[in-house]
């Protein structure tokens, strides 16, 4: 397996180094490129010419669009990936637990399945050993489905129809487009920044998830767990931490080798996040995760200025003045070894 580079600052992918990862495939099948149409890491719209490329050259493509659909048009009569993953959740708020796989029927006949659940079986046997896996899709769902909570799909389909891609998308726009120049422009009473954003800094080829971390009026990192702990005070619900997206914290980081050689030897099997971050910290200075703020088609304006107010209460505040964090982000456990 190899992974693409995200150069920084706008962690975009890197199309040289991908050209070259994208040689003909030697191997006995052909090989599986997976990239997020939108990174929820930093909000980067990747190339979704990268789908036809790959193709070309014998790869199939699984795009990850769960984070791109809830404020894009996905034409899959322009763009033909052979696997696409899609999160209702994330489209229209419910239901959790319900999403899809879209599968092309050729791209189907390459996906084995060496197990199966109830109902994904036409014929099985005990004594005899053997099973027949339902042909199509069905093969691939496991037990009974969630039919409580699929209605609930349409609908949600009917209600982002109703308001409108293009409506969602110019609010999306106009509201981060608002948080990030205000973001950016922060500053300490001394004059330096007290924002740094991870990934593009305009909204070209980027959608509505913004993610930073929060520095103090001599440039060190205040930790983003004490930040969520004070925004759930303020009754804001932040999203913090690396999210599901080690690969792109460490490049945004740029966390290096070394950097990541030093951590894993110093914590060794008692790894997690918490324990990661002092050593990078104690290292480098540097910030193992941070914190994610994303607009959709629920935000206004009222949301966003309230998290910059929020922001602004940072203004000339050290660790020591904002006091140290009582749990566990991770876990949501109280932080008891203070190891
Ligand atoms: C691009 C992307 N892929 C995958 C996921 C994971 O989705 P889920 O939690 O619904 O499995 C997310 C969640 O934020 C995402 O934004």
């Amino acid at each position: 397996m190899a992974s693409a580079n995200l150069p920084r600052p706008e962690l975009r992918i890197d199309m040289a180094a991908m050209d070259t990862l994208l040689t003909p495939v030697n191997c006995d099948g052909p090989g599986l490129l997976a990239f997020p149409a939108q990174s929820n890491f930093s909000g980067v719209k990747h190339p979704l010419s990268l789908v036809a490329t790959a193709q070309a050259r014998g790869w199939h493509v699984l795009l990850d669009a769960a984070a791109f659909v809830p404020t894009n048009r996905l034409d899959l009569r322009q763009v033909r990936p052979d696997f696409v993953a899609v999160s209702f959740y994330k489209m229209f708020g419910y239901p959790t637990g319900v999403g899809c796989l879209l599968v092309r029927n050729a791209a189907l006949k390459v996906l084995r399945r060496p197990w199966f659940g109830g109902g994904t079986v036409n014929f099985a046997t005990v004594k005899g050993r053997m099973h027949v896996l339902s042909s199509g899709e069905a093969g691939f769902e496991d037990g009974t489905l969630n039919y409580l909570s699929i209605p609930a799909v349409e609908i949600g389909l009917r209600h982002l129809r109703q308001v409108g891609m293009e409506t969602i998308q110019t609010r999306v726009l106009c509201l981060t487009d608002w948080l990030i120049k205000q973001l950016l422009a922060l500053q300490h009473r001394n004059g330096r920044p007290m924002v740094r954003l991870y990934g593009p800094v305009n909204m070209i080829m980027r959608g509505g998830t913004v993610t930073l971390n929060l520095y103090d009026p001599n440039g060190h990192l205040l930790d983003y767990r004490r930040i969520e702990q004070l925004a759930g005070d303020a009754r804001i619900s932040l999203r913090t931490g690396c999210f599901c997206n080690p690969g792109a914290g460490e490049s945004a980081e740029d966390l290096s080798d070394e950097d990541m050689r030093a951590g894993l030897a110093q914590v060794g099997a008692g790894i997690n996040l918490r324990r990661f971050m002092q050593v990078m910290q104690d290292r480098s200075g540097k910030s193992a995760g941070a914190i994610r703020v994303s607009t959709g088609l629920a935000s206004n304006f009222a949301d966003v200025s309230r998290f910059l107010d929020f922001v602004l209460g940072f203004r000339d505040q050290t660790a020591l003045t904002l006091g140290t964090v009582s749990f566990d982000i991770e876990s949501c456990r109280v932080v008891r070894d203070g190891g």
